[in-house]
């Protein structure tokens, strides 16, 4: 794996002059918006609520991106997408379904329909949250997810590679990590994604040559038990261990024979967020 900062495509990837970021505004796009509006000739941001630019190179749009058709009014020209805009955690079903795998196929159905070459998808660690902590998981091992969220990355890395293999897109699904400022938990010791880092494997899912990658996006961090992915050449630099001291019960907590999951991975996690509106809905 090589150094790799924003505004670095040097690694004989595409060349970039505008890219497309759905779901701007929430915690990831926020993230991403600075580094990649640097990086970028042409950034346009794009989520439901009002956003402000927050500099040159920047343009942003509010809308609803509720069909293949809103998006592609959107994405015509652009070289890439990263598409965010979704439900980020667990709820039912049917919210996931339209949400996350809908809208995924729209942006994928939009990029074939204008021409987009790349589109890079937030898929996540959840996927696999019910493989053992103790075990060390690769992007290439079968989807355990660890809730109805998960099954819809499943479904979403699963319409990524449709249209790479069908239509020749270029796909990368980044199984992003938990994104913090900070780690602030003990799970976080292996699954804690820097905002530094979290920009570095975005901007290499945009730039380096793959025609369809699905990879852990996920701090150097001395307890991960995710592997890094050769395709998505970037190396992270930080390491959760460096706040260890500020975490209670680190031990503990791996010592435990637990999932990857963490409490995401309960039961009760799933009837709570995913499933009581269905019982309500039925009693
Ligand atoms: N935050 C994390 O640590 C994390 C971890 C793993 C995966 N992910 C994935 O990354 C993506 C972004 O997560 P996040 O934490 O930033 O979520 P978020 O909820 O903070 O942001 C999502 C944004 O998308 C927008 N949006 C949703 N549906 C839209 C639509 N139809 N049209 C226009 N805008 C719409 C929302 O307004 C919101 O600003 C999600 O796909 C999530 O599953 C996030």
């Amino acid at each position: 794996m090589r150094e790799l900062s924003v505004g670095d495509d040097t690694l004989g990837g595409m060349t970039l002059d505008t890219v497309v970021l759905t779901g701007a505004a929430g915690r990831v796009g926020s993230v991403l918006r600075e580094p990649l509006r640097r990086g970028l000739r042409r950034l346009i941001s794009v989520d439901r609520v009002a956003l402000t630019a927050q500099g040159p190179g920047e343009e942003v749009r509010r809308a609803e991106l509720s069909g293949v058709e809103d998006v592609a009014s959107v994405i015509e020209g652009a070289d890439a997408v990263v598409h965010l805009a979704g439900v980020p955690d667990e709820a039912p079903l049917a919210d996931l379904l339209e949400a996350n795998v809908l809208g995924a196929h729209h942006v994928l159905e939009a990029a074939r329909l204008v021409g987009t070459r790349r589109v890079v998808l937030a898929s996540s660690n959840r996927l696999t949250g019910c493989y053992p902590a103790t075990r060390m998981v690769s992007a290439e091992m079968p989807p355990r997810p660890d809730g109805l969220y998960g099954v819809s990355k499943v479904a979403v890395e699963a319409l990524g590679r449709l249209y790479a293999d069908k239509f020749g897109l270029e796909v990368v699904c980044l199984r992003i990590g938990s994104l913090e400022s900070e780690p602030s938990e003990p799970r976080h010791l292996a699954t804690w994604l820097s905002p530094h880092d979290c920009a570095g494997f975005f901007w290499a899912a945009l730039t380096q040559p793959v025609t369809f990658a699905t990879a852990y996006a996920v701090s150097a961090n001395t307890r991960r038990f995710w592997e890094l992915d050769d395709h998505i050449d970037y190396r992270p630099r930080d390491d959760a261990e460096a706040y260890v001291h500020r975490i209670l019960k680190a031990d503990e907590y791996f010592a435990d024979d637990r999932l990857q999951g963490g409490e995401y991975a309960t039961a009760d996690y799933t009837i709570r967020h995913g499933l009581n509106s269905w019982s309500s809905s039925t009693s």
